[in-house]
């Protein structure tokens, strides 16, 4: 066969074609595949990282009080050293650095500004304050600073239960001004709130964090609290908390510092554990009262009507005011992402009767498993943390179709492995677990940007490092870095670090 000259040019774009696609298929992501400007950072929190709890007039918080109860925390252990960033922090930039993260998430904690959570400034906090943002900066990296990340003042929840009144508004909005005023000719992205439906529901509705208020299962669990009114309670307050606080900022700072300022919700995504209506309603009732109590507020002034109609008076009102004031209070919303569970219509009200709470108002039930068997994808160390990178695109487009596409940011996405004793420190560096994880879920982030259209500009890992994980306490490591806590709290870069480290020089 005589090849003509044309024949030869078709064959050979035929192969170049063939080439690029097969590179394209194979092709893995990296930095370069995310739209110019989107931003890869770690994230942290005060009470989990700091440690130093009662050095330089700090003061108390309900997490403390609550570590120190016995069998609140599932190894005993408590977070008076943490993983010590107090002290260590100049070590800790340096590791972000060495990654090639873009920026750093980390809260501001109340009782360090304030020790009784009100009343006289304490210099001290914001010295330490100013030397890591100083820090951070001068290494080229971005801080983005959660305001509340759970720290309540203990001395506010002796003084008029927290969050359970409408004062602590005022004495938040305080606080919050001073970050303003202190830290904000520096920090140009603020969070005011971090996971308010966790906080609410498992300090206030199952008592499993502080301040361990509930009401559930006859009371066996705490000594006070009412599930089935406290957790709207704090939402509501934590909701008109969070409005005052961008008012204060959009008006009296914003202008002259420039900088943003969102709110962080956690929230699961839930797929129907079979596809009859009722379920699938059931799944749409399960997103609402894990997203959308929060979120709704912040796009349309007041709470979904699965909730307003199957809650009713028990579920606090907005005034015109406030409905108008908290419609589109934000510049961004912060999604912490982690697992996908999957929902069911609660056909019997099993729930309903043992737990009058905020889990049976919302009528679905929602499980990590179907049909008691079949769990819906690999498990992490926690008992919740199902595998599942699909989630995070479903989730994206939800907000996207439901919400009118807000500018979003990934403020968490990670996974855990155990803390074994019986694990050398060299074989937990091995976390080719993690590195899947990661790389799934932003390959579905991705998807969800790039073919989806998804209004998403940020991606930060939780976390930095192995930290104290509330009430589970030592027993789970979500770092990227391994602590060694048996060994002055020496930090070794886990294999997740190199990945990161080259998926963020590639471009
Ligand atoms: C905090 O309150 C305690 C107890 O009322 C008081 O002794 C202490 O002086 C207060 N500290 C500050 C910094 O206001
Ligand atoms: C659930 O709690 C609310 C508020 O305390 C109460 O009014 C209601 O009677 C309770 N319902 C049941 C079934 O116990
Ligand atoms: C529900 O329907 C979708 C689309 O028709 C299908 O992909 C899915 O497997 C079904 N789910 C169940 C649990 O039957
Ligand atoms: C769904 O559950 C509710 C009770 O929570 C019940 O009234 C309704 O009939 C259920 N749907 C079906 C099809 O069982």
């Amino acid at each position: 066969m005589v090849l003509l000259r044309k024949d030869i040019i078709i064959i050979a774009v035929f192969v170049v074609v063939v080439v690029l696609e097969v590179q394209t298929c194979f092709a893995e992501i990296n930095r370069g595949s995310f739209p110019k400007g989107f931003v890869f950072g770690t994230a942290s929190s005060a009470y989990q990282y700091e440690g130093a709890v009662k050095v330089d007039g700090k003061g108390l918080t309900v997490w403390d009080k609550f570590a120190h109860s016995f069998g609140k925390v599932i190894d005993f252990s408590n977070a008076d050293v943490a993983v010590d960033q107090y002290h260590l922090y100049t070590e800790d930039v340096q590791l972000m650095k060495d990654m090639g993260m873009d920026a750093y998430r980390f809260s501001i904690s109340w009782t360090r500004l304030f020790p009784n959570g009100t009343g006289e400034l304490n210099q001290a906090g914001v010295y330490h304050y100013n030397n890591i943002i100083n820090t951070l900066l001068a290494n080229g990296i971005e801080p983005y600073v959660t305001i509340y990340h759970w720290d309540l003042p203990q001395a506010l929840d002796d003084k008029y239960s927290g969050w359970i009144s409408p004062q602590i508004i005022n004495d938040f909005a305080v606080f919050a001004e001073t970050c303003f005023q202190k830290f904000g000719d520096r920090v140009k992205h603020w969070i005011t709130f971090n996971e308010p439906h966790t906080f609410a529901v498992q300090g206030y509705d199952v008592g499993l964090q502080a301040p361990g208020r509930c009401s559930i299962l006859l009371r066996a669990f705490c000594r006070a609290g009412n599930s089935a009114t406290e957790p709207y309670i704090v939402g509501h307050n934590v909701l008109l908390a969070h409005s005052t606080v961008v008012e204060i900022y959009k008006k009296k700072y914003k202008p002259k510092q420039k900088g943003s300022i969102g709110i962080t919700l956690d929230t699961f995504w839930y797929e129907p554990a079979t596809n009859s209506t009722d379920d699938i309603q059931a799944t749409k009732r399960a997103i609402d009262y894990n997203l959308g109590w929060f979120l709704e507020p912040l796009i349309v002034g007041d709470y979904p009507s699965s909730m307003r109609t199957r809650v009713g008076n028990r579920l606090p009102k907005f005034s015109q005011a406030q409905s108008l004031a908290l419609k589109g209070s934000f510049d961004f919303i912060g999604i912490n992402h982690y697992t996908t569970w999957y929902a069911k219509n609660d056909t019997r009200d099993i729930i309903g009767v043992l737990l009058n709470d905020s889990l049976s108002d919302s009528g679905a039930i929602t499980l990590p498993f179907k049909d008691f068997l079949q769990p819906i994808g690999d498990r992490a160390n926690s008992i919740w943390l199902y595998i599942v990178p699909r989630g995070i695109r479903s989730l994206m487009n939800y907000i996207r179709q439901t919400y009118g596409n807000p500018l979003v940011i990934i403020t968490e996405n990670g996974m855990d492995d155990g803390n074994s004793p019986f694990i050398s420190i060299q074989n937990a560096l091995k976390d080719e677990k993690r590195i899947k994880y990661h790389n799934d879920y932003l390959t579905n982030l991705l998807a969800a940007i790039k073919e989806d259209g998804c209004n998403v500009k940020g991606y930060f890992v939780w976390s930095l490092l192995d930290n104290w994980e509330w009430g589970a306490g030592f027993s789970s490591r979500f770092g990227l870095y391994y602590v060694d806590y048996n060994d002055k709290l020496k930090r070794y870069a886990k294999d997740s670090v190199k990945w990161f480290k080259n998926f963020l020089a590639s471009t």
